[in-house]
């Protein structure tokens, strides 16, 4: 009985302050341009779209900042949440490595998701808002909002990338339960919707063509404003309550890792388990190694560019600094939904340019592979998206073995894959291929840019 296999905190653990590593970057970023006079953006260019605090936190360089005692009570629900030690998966892959994991499926949504929507929620009530208007990919991060809007009392109005939406019924009638309205995108309802679907009326829509139609529904409407699940600031650092614990939890057990590894959509649970950790390398001189992992098939790290781009499909959002494939690229619809995504959050493109972190970009049979090896050893069946952290972990745990070192690895179980199982199906059934993206097809979207590159 002395093996400890899950670590928990007490709820008056749960950190009282986000963590913001704006403070402690070494290059700052560029600034955000108005997509209109490509000049430096400020405050009042994003009011439309955001509540004050939101826009303040996203420019902000304090450290830490407060986290208000009405989101650490909804946090209550299910944080902190557990670190697991993987004895099982070490076993299974007769490896010398260390292998923990923090498990973010406990949230009622089932993902990290919803770390951030309760702040974003609770901070558009506090300044009147109405109504908030949303994207999602896969489903989860709309079923966090719809949970968050619901506990705060905001209308929510969700644009669900459409082959999500015909692959995930059970992700909109979650949304559904929870009050949301939730539309097959791209839609006839918006100028942009309606714009994509001129061009190609079979469109699977994507992350980028559905952040295009919520925007433009926040812009203009007076009492809605518009919410994003990841890339911004501001919910990036939501995210780092996760890394908080698991320092917390890493000095009960005694151990710290040496490698952090993390699915990788916009940077949000990425940045929420490494940031903190970050901060030793950063302050300190630590070497912790920090290693985003992103689909082949949507490789904006690891084969796009350093760019301005937009943030969304049709050029509504502010143009950003960022490795981008272009915003008019669209990933072929494998099931991890939620990485599908273009761009990349602005501080995690900065800090790869400048090699504090890693990234690498795995195939969805060798994903799948590791999720049905982790949920044999372990028991929880992951997202498709968590699963291309869990392959990295594999490969990394497979190398300490060739090494003979015994390395300590620690990953983000981003979320459940409950509501997933139509993708297991097709992996079962021998339905899904790897999709080989070629140069001609990757550089499409790039070659749209005609902005200088930033490099
Ligand atoms: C379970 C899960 N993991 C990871 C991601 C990737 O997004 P991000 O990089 O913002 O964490 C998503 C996005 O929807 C997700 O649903």
């Amino acid at each position: 009985m002395d093996k400890i296999k899950k670590i928990t905190l007490s709820e008056n653990e749960i950190p009282e302050h986000w963590y913001n590593i704006q403070a402690d970057m070494p290059n700052p970023m560029l600034p955000p341009l108005h997509p209109g006079t490509k000049q430096p953006i400020g405050p009042e260019d994003l009011a439309p779209i955001f509540p004050m605090e939101l826009i303040k936190q996203e420019v902000s360089k304090e450290r830490y900042i407060e986290i208000p005692d009405e989101v650490r009570e909804v946090y209550k629900l299910w944080r902190p949440s557990p670190l697991y030690r993987a004895y099982n998966l070490e076993k299974a892959l007769d490896t010398p490595a260390k292998i923990y994991y923090k498990n973010e499926g406990v949230s009622p949504a089932g993902s990290h998701k919803p770390n951030t929507a309760v702040a974003q929620a609770y901070f558009n009530k506090a300044e009147g808002v109405k109504r908030l208007t949303t994207e999602t990919g896969a489903g989860q991060w709309g079923s966090a909002l719809a949970f968050a809007c619901q506990v705060f009392g905001i209308e929510l109005e969700v644009y669900m990338v459409k082959v999500s939406y015909e692959q995930k019924p059970y992700r909109k009638l979650m949304m559904n339960t929870w009050g949301a309205n939730v539309f097959s995108s791209p839609t006839n309802i918006t100028e942009a919707g309606k714009k994509i679907l001129s061009e190609d009326p079979n469109s699977p829509g994507s992350l980028g063509i559905a952040i295009s139609e919520a925007v433009e529904r926040a812009a203009t409407n007076e009492d809605t404003k518009y919410s994003l699940g990841s890339v911004l600031n501001h919910v990036l650092m939501h995210q780092t309550v996760i890394g908080q614990e698991a320092i917390k939890q890493f000095e009960k057990a005694g151990d710290f890792p040496d490698i952090i590894i993390a699915p990788f959509g916009g940077g949000s649970n990425f940045a929420g388990i490494s940031f903190p950790f970050l901060r030793y390398n950063l302050a300190e001189g630590k070497n912790i190694r920090c290693i985003a992992v992103e689909p082949a098939s949507c490789p904006k790290l690891t084969r796009g560019e350093f760019r301005y781009d937009f943030g969304d499909s049709v050029g509504l959002t502010p143009l950003l600094p960022m490795y981008t494939l272009g915003h008019t690229f669209v990933p072929a619809p494998i099931h991890a939904g939620g990485l599908r995504y273009h761009g990349a959050g602005v501080i995690i493109s900065q800090l790869l340019k400048d090699k504090l972190i890693e990234a690498k970009a795995l195939h969805q049979l060798e994903c799948f592979e590791a999720g049905v090896k982790f949920a044999n050893a372990e028991g929880i069946i992951p997202a498709p998206e968590t699963t291309h952290g869990i392959a990295q972990v594999i490969r990394e745990a497979e190398q300490a073995k060739k090494e003979g070192k015994s390395k300590t690895i620690l990953f983000n179980l981003s979320g459940h894959g409950y509501f997933d199982m139509s993708a297991y199906q097709d992996y079962f059934d021998g339905k899904l291929e790897d999709h080989e993206l070629s140069d001609d097809e990757l550089y499409a979207g790039i070659k749209e840019l005609n902005l200088h590159p930033l490099q």
